[in-house]
């Protein structure tokens, strides 16, 4: 079995078989499968052979479809509606670094990396530079394994190693990052992660190292920390019932948190926001709204704002 989430400290640190780094192996499971889908709205080759080096069995076992069977009565224990929702969220951002790039950006800043691929299977033009910041072992590990996988970056791929809690613009310039262009920044899966405290700061000090020009993309829950809280009880039981001891309640932080799109307006970012539903229906796809595991999904915001 996994090792189990429980509360969160600060300082605490994880691989991607504990505490919060699992959830990076989840969202890669949901990208694995996404990406086998018939009609697939995205490609990730990387994330299924990423999932299998993490060696989680629970996770692996969805990755064989041999989980499926089992509880196919069942929509909420099936890993449909989270794979639909993943290959939306990962579209969006895909997309949106697409654009960035098109308009001309060539600098990108990935928060909260984890198994993200982006560095390796996107189209960046020539002369990109990709940061993926994230925790040392997550880094470490995914780096490590597309290496031994021969897989080779499409841009200029760096890593920042350290905890977003910390001095992370100082590690950011230290590798490279030049704060006099416009940017790229994402920050998916992130933010019901940090403090609420600390997602404030995160925005200030992006804001502070964006040029104009610059753009960022984020999901935020407006429903608040308690209605996630719940439903990640809930899928916690679900997964604790297929053998994966994760509390994935324990992982997020409760409490009252700034609207991530009003704090960057109040920042000087240009806001647009769309709920989940309607980017669903921009990929001409339906939220699944008969699954309750993905219901407190269902009004969070995708954002992108650009920094005037
Ligand atoms: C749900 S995963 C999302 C990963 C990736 N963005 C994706 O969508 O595949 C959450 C990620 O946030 C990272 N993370 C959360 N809090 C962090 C912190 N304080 N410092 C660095 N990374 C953090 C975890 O290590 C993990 O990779």
């Amino acid at each position: 079995m996994a090792r189990s989430g429980g509360a969160r400290s600060p300082g605490d640190s994880w691989d991607l078989a504990s505490s919060v780094g699992t959830t990076a192996t989840m969202v890669a499971v949901g990208r694995a499968l996404a990406s086998r889908q018939p009609d697939a709205l995205i490609d990730d080759p990387f994330a299924a052979p990423l999932v299998r080096a993490v060696g989680i069995d629970f996770f692996n076992r969805l990755l064989d479809g041999e989980l499926e069977p089992a509880v196919a009565e069942d929509a909420n224990a099936t890993a449909r509606p989270m794979t639909e929702v993943m290959a939306v969220r990962t579209r969006f951002f895909d997309d949106f670094f697409l654009q960035a790039a098109a308009a001309g950006i060539r600098q990108a800043v990935i928060l909260a990396a984890g198994l993200d691929a982006r560095a390796y299977r996107l189209a960046w033009p020539d002369g990109t530079v990709v940061y993926e910041i994230d925790q040392p072992e997550v880094i470490e590990f995914k780096t490590r394994t597309l290496t031994d996988l021969g897989a080779e970056p499409t841009a200029d791929r760096r890593t920042v190693a350290i905890d977003l809690r910390d001095d992370w613009p100082a590690a950011l310039r230290r590798s490279g990052f030049d704060e006099t262009k416009p940017t790229a920044w994402s920050a998916e899966g992130l933010l019901v992660y940090l403090p609420p405290e600390a997602q404030d700061r995160l925005f200030d000090d992006i804001t502070a190292l964006s040029a104009p020009g610059s753009r960022l993309a984020t999901e935020y829950h407006p429903d608040g920390a308690a209605v996630l809280t719940d439903s990640n009880q809930s899928m916690g039981r679900r997964f604790a019932d297929q053998g994966l001891d994760l509390d994935l309640a324990g992982l997020v932080y409760a409490g009252e948190r700034r609207h991530a799109g009003d704090y960057l307006t109040e920042q000087g970012w240009q806001v647009s926001g769309r709920t989940r539903t309607e980017v669903f229906a921009a990929y001409g796809r339906s939220f699944p709204e008969d699954a309750e595991i993905v219901a407190r999904l269902r009004n969070s915001v995708a954002i992108e704002a650009i920094r005037t």
